[in-house]
C-alpha cells in the first residue's frame, strides 16, 4: 500500500472520462488499497481513481466519522467499481462540498437528496445501495469525477472562473520554482 500524489486542478487529466473495469483482479484491489490510504491521509471522505492519475471507474468513500450516531473516527469504507446512478429523487439537498483536487475550496452544491447506485464490489459482485444525506452527495460527486466533471461545474461561472484562475496561477508559480 502507498499514498499516491493527488492530481490538482487545472491538470487536464481531471477532465478525462474514466474507463470501466472489465474484471476485478489483484491490480484493482491494490488500486483500491492505495486509494483508501491516500484518502484517509489527505484526509478526505471520497476519492476517484483519476484523482491519483488512474483513469479507471473506481471510487472509494468513507463518510463514517461524519455519520450521525457514529463514533468519531469510526471507519465505514466503501469501494465502488463501475458505479452508476440508477435512480435519483426529485427532492434536492444542498451540501457544502470540497474536493481533494481543489484544496481548501468549498461551495454549496445542490444535488438529488437520494440516489440508488449500482456498482461492483471488490469481490466482483454486483450490488446496489440507497444513499441519502452526505453519502448521496459524496457518491454523486465521485461519479462525476469518473465522467470528467468537477463540483465547481455545478456552481456559477463567475465563481468557477475565479477558482480555476487562482489554481492556474499557483501551478505556474510551482512550475517556475521547479517544485
Ligand atoms: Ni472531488
Amino acid at each position: 500500500m502507498s499514498i499516491r500524489p493527488l492530481v490538482i486542478i487545472p491538470d487536464s487529466r481531471l477532465r478525462l472520462v474514466s474507463e470501466p473495469i472489465a474484471r476485478v483482479n489483484a491490480k484493482t484491489r491494490a488500486l483500491v488499497e492505495d486509494m483508501f490510504e491516500t484518502m484517509y491521509d489527505a484526509p478526505g471522505i471520497g476519492l476517484a481513481a483519476i484523482q491519483i492519475g488512474v483513469p479507471e471507474r473506481v471510487v472509494t468513500i468513507d463518510v463514517g466519522s461524519r455519520t450521525e450516531g457514529d463514533e468519531e473516527g469510526e471507519k465505514r469504507p466503501i469501494a465502488l467499481i463501475n458505479p452508476e446512478i440508477v435512480a435519483a429523487s426529485e427532492e434536492l439537498s444542498v451540501y457544502q462540498e470540497g474536493c481533494l483536487s481543489i484544496p481548501e475550496y468549498y461551495e454549496d452544491v445542490e444535488r438529488p437528496a437520494r440516489v440508488k447506485v449500482r456498482y461492483m464490489d471488490i469481490d466482483g459482485e454486483i450490488r446496489e445501495i440507497d444513499a441519502d444525506g452526505l453519502l448521496a452527495t459524496c457518491v454523486q460527486h465521485e461519479i462525476d469525477h469518473l465522467n470528467g466533471v468537477l463540483f465547481i461545474d455545478h456552481i456559477s461561472k463567475l465563481k468557477r472562473d475565479r477558482v480555476v484562475k487562482k489554481f492556474t496561477k499557483l501551478a505556474k508559480e510551482k512550475a517556475r520554482d521547479g517544485a
